[in-house]
């Protein structure tokens, strides 16, 4: 792990207790793909990583250049060649006080990285995975990446109980707006490709970025726009969207079959595609 400066072993890596993130959940985060030993989509984590930092007012603990060379040696010191790399920046330690400290500490920033078994990932995606929705209960500002994810943890655990992999957010509206960890999508009937907008409730995925580029490559129609969870139990296909999972199947929601209740031809071919287009 990489610990506010120095590299240590994860069983040595730790936080002080007055950490903002410990006690108020006061930072943000990233995970990224490592693929091949490298990071997929750096650049865009980054830029949204810097987004995120900016609006809850907390500065880059490095400059970029040093951060993404900090994230290369982590990975490399895990000999990671298919995994993720997890990136959290909070607002320091200092005595307990809602307010910001004043004057300003540094920033804390660790880093750790860990290997996935990419068979066992296939192998999820060739049998699809069943979703459960629950009400939408996360505050608005969910666009910022925040280590502040309580209602995700409640939702994802429900799933769990429930023999599921993931719950989606439903809002007052019927619409769904994404899931606890990964972005939301079905394929109508006709083929066309629906996922929300990023502006309107959802964290701005950057796989879903991704996927945007890939659809218009192999000229998939596209609509960005809210579905309801009913329109989901009739559409063709399901789908979620995240740097752990690229695109995974969905072949039931709340126990109903989605499509023919198996993984959609559309959601294995952009799964296939993915990687050729990401960076
Ligand atoms: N989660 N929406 C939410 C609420 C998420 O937590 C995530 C990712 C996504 C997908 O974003 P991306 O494609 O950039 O990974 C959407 C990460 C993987 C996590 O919390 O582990």
């Amino acid at each position: 792990a990489y610990v506010n400066g120095r590299y240590c072993d994860l069983r040595d890596a730790a936080v002080n207790i007055e950490d903002r993130g410990y006690q108020f959940s006061d930072g943000v985060y990233e995970v990224c793909e490592i693929r091949n030993g490298s990071l997929v989509d750096l650049p865009r984590h980054m830029a949204r990583l810097k987004r995120s930092l900016s609006e809850i007012r907390i500065a880059m603990p490095m400059g970029e250049a040093a951060l993404a060379a900090v994230m290369h040696e982590v990975v490399r010191r895990n000999r990671v060649h298919y995994g993720l790399i997890y990136l959290q920046i909070t607002r320091g330690v200092a005595h307990r006080d809602h307010a910001f400290p004043s004057p300003a500490v540094k920033p804390s920033l660790t880093i750790t990285a860990k290997s996935l078994n990419f068979e066992k990932n296939q192998a999820m995606a060739a049998k699809g995975i069943a979703v459960i929705t629950v009400p939408e209960n996360r505050w608005p500002r969910v666009d910022i990446k925040s280590v502040s994810l309580l209602p995700n943890v409640l939702a994802k655990q429900q799933a769990k109980e429930q023999g599921a992999y993931e719950a989606w957010f439903v809002g007052s509206d019927g619409c769904v707006t994404e899931g606890s960890s990964s972005n939301a999508w079905i394929v109508t009937k006709a083929g066309t490709v629906v996922t929300r907008s990023a502006e309107s409730g959802i964290l701005p995925g950057i796989t879903r970025a991704v996927l945007m580029e890939v659809l218009a490559a192999l000229q998939i129609r596209l609509e960005e726009r809210p579905f309801t969870a009913a329109e989901a139990h009739e559409a063709a296909e399901a789908f979620v969207t995240a740097s752990t999972q690229i695109v995974m199947p969905v072949v039931k929601i709340d126990g109903k079959p989605v499509g023919t209740g198996a993984p959609g031809p559309i959601a294995l071919k952009l799964r296939d595609h993915f990687h050729g287009f990401s960076s």
